[in-house]
């Protein structure tokens, strides 16, 4: 930890989040957010938008894809309900001299070093946190600490965002926060294609079949107003995944381990747990070879498997 001085009171800077994932699909987010952060005049301000959609759409993936294409260190908070004003500033914390020592939030962090916050699912915490960050979010741009004593004021290249997810289990932003919250940026579901493209970019080693028939079950559940999300997607793309290399890997062991004659469909010997089955080693499988249980009946019985498991029966009506 990097360590600085304001006003002779000492203060801990938070490394960066390290994020790797690129944006891909819809790049008019993605121009949105970058044109609010651009400065077109040497007295003009970066403005400080929020990202809005549905929990899964991408909202914390497109705020980490723009701070990589500006090239700053991305800097995360997330808000909960139990944020208080000094956690999303400065923390005093007891060192081991005994004595007080001053710890900047990711937030103050992003400030310091000149990188992008992000305020993640800002609106689950409540209105004294976001008075604390009102100076912040005008012209002028520094946070007071209370706590520490010291005024902060933000680095030039300092950008800042927000997402929020429109479920409601959170707070009202107040309207002056709103009003500093400029743009909105609202990210909706994506469609086949980009659902294709997104798919294949976080599982570039999934069969394509099995992204065809997600990207189909997604548009479908899209189009009947369901709120399942590419992230449902992903997570059902990985489950059916796992659930077929578990399946293969298990007919394997029973292949050894059967006598030649004894068929294995009427055998149900249960898995000896102690003897560590090749199913719970890490072995992966050889998916450019197509294997079997990737194909035909066996893919839609996984994808039925997984469905139910990630989303529950009520999804299963989407998938064909
Ligand atoms: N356009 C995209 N490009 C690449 N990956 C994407 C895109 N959209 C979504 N994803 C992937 O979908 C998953 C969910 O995205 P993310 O976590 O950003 O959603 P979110 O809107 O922030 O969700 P939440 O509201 O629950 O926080 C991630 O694994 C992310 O990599
Ligand atoms: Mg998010």
């Amino acid at each position: 930890m990097r360590s600085i001085e304001i006003n002779g009171v000492p203060i801990e800077i938070g490394a960066p989040d390290t994020v790797d994932n690129d944006w891909v699909g819809n790049l008019d987010v993605l121009h949105q957010l970058l044109a609010c952060w651009m400065l077109v005049h040497p007295d003009d301000l970066p403005m400080s938008p929020r990202l809005i959609g549905r929990p899964g759409v991408g909202k914390t993936t497109l705020a980490c894809a723009a701070a990589r294409r500006i090239e700053r260190p991305i800097f995360i908070f997330q808000a909960t309900m139990d944020t208080r004003p000094e956690d999303l500033l400065i923390t005093p914390v007891l060192a081991e001299n005994g004595r007080i020592k001053y710890v900047a939030s990711a937030l103050v962090s992003a400030m310091i070093e000149g990188g992008v916050a992000i305020l993640d699912e800002g609106n689950r915490m409540g209105e004294k946190s976001w008075a604390s960050l009102a100076p912040l979010l005008d012209h002028r741009r520094y946070i007071e600490s209370i706590v520490a004593g010291v005024k902060v004021k933000a680095h030039p290249e300092f950008r800042f965002c927000t997402t929020m997810n429109e479920d409601s289990s959170t707070y009202e932003v107040p309207e002056y926060i709103q009003s500093r919250l400029q743009p909105q940026i609202y990210i909706d579901f994506a469609d086949a294609n980009e659902e294709q493209e997104i798919l294949r970019a976080n599982m570039p080693f999934a069969p394509q079949e099995i992204i065809n028939y997600v990207v189909n079950f997604l548009q479908k559940a899209h189009a009947s107003e369901e709120p399942y999300s590419v992230r449902d997607g992903i997570n059902i793309t990985r489950m059916v995944l796992k659930l077929g290399a578990a399946r293969s890997a298990r007919e394997d062991q029973q292949d050894r381990s059967e006598p030649a004659s004894k068929p294995s469909d009427l055998t149900s010997k249960p898995l000896d747990l102690t003897s560590k089955p090749s199913e719970l080693t890490s072995k992966p499988l050889d998916l450019t070879s197509k294997p079997a249980v990737f194909q035909g009946a066996n893919l839609r019985g996984l994808l039925h498997d997984a469905v139910m498991g990630v989303l529950g029966d009520e999804a299963l009506r989407y998938l064909s």
